[in-house]
């Protein structure tokens, strides 16, 4: 892989592989020491042309971790707000040799379009509703480890699935590793081609948490619903936000999964989040650095290779 821009490419063997990295940077994240210098002598920019938490801290983290060099572009004092265009921006960055670039923005395809104009490895932090390939396999990672396998498993991702860039990663990775995937929502939030992705729909969560191994909760994006239907809050936590009522319709050892941020009362009920006999959410942003550092580390080695191969420079 030169890239890390969706989980669409990727085969099950090259999921398996990142995880079962993954794994090692968990346990070198929980050790004394969380040092390597894998990505030694290597420079790393974060781009993010959209609010962040979990994701920038956690590249910024793993960056670092690896010690690599780590700079976080503050997008909201670049040139961009002086009419510089996102390519502009991206060969201005490129031309100071940067090996890996970390990217968030809001429009579906950006992060693909820059990665054709630079000569450095990119990673899709998150684009518009496109994909968000390391919160997919951070989620995947998440549970493996709490279900000890990632196939023939029931997987329920309910809520705002039309506007979701989260929801597709997770359909396409989950699929790929033979799961059964169920959506579950408000129709007018569900795409209209979900059936074609191998998916089961439902608008009633109890039917759909029927049996379920896995609740993948998702908050309503509103930021991407255009000036569309945006439902009340209320009438959407009565009918779709989990509690424990309608967890009980999901296996005993159903787990509970939630990417953030989080709205608590909206599309979880906020005791059901911390309850750490069924929720995993503060595993997931574990996971997320571990995730992060083994992307980035199989990245960096790719890119070594080919730059070895030719002659040092990397085109
Ligand atoms: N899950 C996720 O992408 O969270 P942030 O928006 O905080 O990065």
């Amino acid at each position: 892989l030169r890239h890390l821009l969706g989980i669409e490419p990727l085969t099950p063997a090259d999921i398996r592989t990142i995880l079962d990295l993954a794994d090692q940077y968990v346990d070198l994240s929980r050790g004394a020491s969380k040092h390597s210098d894998v990505l030694a002598g290597l420079t790393q920019i974060n781009m993010f042309f959209e609010a962040s938490t979990r994701t920038q801290a956690s590249f910024e983290i793993a960056g670092k971790r690896l010690g690599a060099d780590v700079m976080n572009m503050a997008m909201q004092a670049s040139s961009i707000k002086k009419g510089e265009t996102l390519i502009d921006t991206a060969l201005t960055l490129n031309a100071m040799h940067p090996d890996l670039l970390v990217v968030r923005h809001p429009q579906s395809g950006a992060v693909d379009l820059l990665a054709q104009k630079v000569n450095c490895a990119v990673l899709n932090a998150g684009d518009g509703r496109h994909e968000h390939p390391t919160q997919a396999l951070l989620d995947a990672l998440t549970i493996r480890r709490a279900k000890g396998r990632l196939h023939r498993l029931t997987i329920a991702i309910c809520g705002d699935i039309a506007h979701s860039r989260v929801a597709r990663s997770n359909i396409l990775l989950l699929g790929k590793m033979e799961n059964r995937v169920r959506l579950i929502g408000p129709p007018t939030l569900i795409p209209a081609k979900a059936a074609e992705f191998g998916v089961e729909v439902f608008d009633d969560m109890r039917a759909g948490l029927e049996g379920a191994d896995v609740v993948m909760m998702l908050r309503l994006q509103k930021e991407r619903m255009d000036g569309g239907f945006i439902p009340s809050e209320r009438e959407y936590y009565h009918r779709f936000g989990l509690d424990a009522e309608k967890l009980a319709h999901a296996k005993d050892d159903a787990i509970v999964m939630h990417p953030g941020p989080m709205n608590r009362g909206v599309e979880i009920d906020g005791t059901l989040a911390d309850d750490i006999n069924r929720s995993v959410i503060q595993e997931q942003v574990e996971m997320g650095v571990a995730v992060r550092m083994a992307a980035m580390d199989l990245l960096a080695r790719n890119l070594r290779a080919e730059r070895a191969a030719g002659g040092g420079v990397y085109v």
